[in-house]
């Protein structure tokens, strides 16, 4: 089971606001009793946080927001001491607009230094049109015209995500090797794993084509898509793990956006990913046949190669599930059963933060938006803020035990005074002893190899499968109560009255011999 911790938005430490690697430390109790085994740690390296460090400036040192290397040494230390393991997010597809290698390319003008990403010859009179049509993920084009040294308009970068966040160019050596010191430094200082950020782009096709389709909406992917998932990509992650090899008990976890199970697979090859994140179960609609399609796929797709599933219901780049699901009480009561469902799946799971407490989105005012994408946009799409909320721990009123400031980088609202740490703790019933609850019993049964499972005849509105083990989970999607399988009732996510599963629910029960 992996955490996703957010730091900026998990403990603060130092009262500035946000978050840091001495608040996570400070926090570690906590995780270990909520489970995990592995935190998922988004960047902290060195950035100017145009995305929130995902534009890196220096791969190899910690933020000074963050709390420097120490930090995080401490950080690790603690997590060690308790058998949680440290991944870290790794960013090979793009650096900070800040990087040193950047600014040299800018400043150098055409040729040399700018190899080490995409510069081209803009196209019409002058170059005033970019070099094709691909539009950058956050919005807007793809493409960015510099000043040359004599302050003249000259080439254009490409930047799949923010302007800030210049995509590499992998075909030059000197990417690979950089990256591969990267990797070396953080394991031999004892981190656990990378999650591997954009894992389907680093390698562009021949040429750069157009795009088909440049009205595509965040994170998605045409199987045309010319941007992502071109098959150069393959002996890059075939380079990487190579390096893992001498870390034999690191893991590689990708961001794979890709469906099309045959395409996924190539990613688990033997000598590519340990593990690839697979979006399908975060993408169903509460809907028992959309669900199934989820899982039966995420299966057959890690079964190509015998890999390990992965499963996730949110991310800090998505709506939270409990919002997602409709919102308020019925929303929560889905998020709730679907937690069930996932956490009953064979494979790894991916938890982040605040879901556990059952966190919904939270509607910010204009002012406090950061997300690139809200400016992109020119303020069409609001982007992932909400989703990025700072954690309510304790206490009556905003910070929640945050942080000592009551001027946190995103305001918290009041209303989660019901749904600190410090008040779902003695409620036998809440969502946080809940998901303590699923995950104990997940970690006592073991039921999650392999890549099968059992589903069992179910009514339309329900979904009933059974693994190895034999844990049983069924969730009712629809509107009615229905009658729940046989066998002992372990765990539900919602009240369970008279053999019956209500509307919203779902339950876990085993059959004794
Ligand atoms: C995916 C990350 O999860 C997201 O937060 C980020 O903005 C993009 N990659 C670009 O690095």
């Amino acid at each position: 089971m992996f955490y996703q911790v957010y730091p900026r938005s998990f403990a603060d430490s130092d009262g500035d606001g946000v978050g840091d690697l001495d608040g996570v430390a400070a926090r570690l109790d906590y995780l270990e009793q909520l489970g995990v085994d592995a935190i998922w740690l988004n960047p902290v390296t060195v950035s100017p946080m145009a995305d929130h460090g995902y534009d890196v400036a220096d791969p190899r040192d910690v933020d000074p927001l963050f709390g420097g290397l120490d930090a995080l040494d401490r950080m690790i230390a603690g997590a060690h001491q308790r058998g949680i393991k440290v991944t870290m997010d790794l960013v090979p597809n793009h650096t900070s607009s800040q990087h040193p290698w950047f600014q040299a390319g800018v400043a150098a003008g055409p040729g040399g230094q700018r190899e080490r990403y995409i510069f081209r010859d803009g196209r019409g009179a002058d170059g005033v049109l970019p070099p094709n049509n691909w539009v950058s993920v956050f919005g807007g084009p793809a493409w960015t015209r510099v000043i040359e040294p004599d302050g003249n308009p000259g080439q254009w970068y490409l930047h799949l995500f923010d302007a800030e966040q210049p995509d590499l160019n992998w075909d030059n050596p000197e990417v690979f090797d950089d990256l591969e010191k990267t990797l070396r430094f953080w394991m031999d200082r004892g981190v656990d794993g990378f999650r591997i950020d954009v894992a389907h782009g680093m390698a562009k096709p021949p040429g750069l084509p157009d795009m088909k389709n440049p009205n595509i909406g965040m994170l998605r992917l045409d199987d045309n898509d010319p941007r992502f998932n071109h098959e150069g990509v393959h002996d890059i992650h075939r380079a990487i793990r190579r390096v893992f090899n001498d870390y034999p008990d690191a893991v590689a976890i990708g961001e794979v956006w890709v469906f099309d199970n045959e395409q996924f697979a190539k990613y688990l090859r033997p000598d590519e990913l340990h593990l690839g994140f697979n979006f399908r179960l975060l993408r169903a609609e509460f809907d028992a046949a959309d669900i199934r399609d989820a899982i039966t796929n995420s299966l057959a797709a890690a079964a190509i190669e015998g890999a390990t599933p992965t499963w996730t219901l949110a991310n800090h780049d998505v709506e939270r599930e409990v919002t997602r699901y409709g919102g308020g009480e019925v929303g929560l009561a889905r998020a709730r059963a679907m937690a069930l469902v996932m956490l009953a799946l064979p494979g790894a799971v991916f938890v982040y933060n605040g879901q556990e407490l059952g966190l919904p989105n939270v509607e910010l005012p204009d002012g406090a938006l950061q997300d690139p994408v809200w400016f992109r946009s020119g303020g069409r799409e609001r982007g992932r803020d909400g989703v990025r909320v700072p954690m309510p721990w304790e206490g009556d009123e905003p910070p929640f035990g945050f942080s000592d400031t009551p001027d946190t980088w995103l305001p918290i609202p009041p209303e989660w005074a019901a749904l600190t740490v410090e008040r779902q703790l003695p409620e036998p019933d809440s969502t946080l002893n809940f998901w303590r609850r699923a995950l104990q019993l997940r970690h006592e049964r073991r039921d999650s190899t392999g890549t099968t499972l059992e589903w069992l005849d179910a009514p339309p509105d329900a979904v009933i499968f059974r693994v190895a083990g034999g844990l049983v989970c069924a969730l009712n999607v629809g509107a009615v109560p229905i009658d729940l399988p046989d066998g002992e009732l372990l765990l539900a996510s919602g009240p369970v009255d008279d053999g019956t599963l209500p509307p919203g629910a779902a339950a876990w029960l085993v059959k004794r011999p």
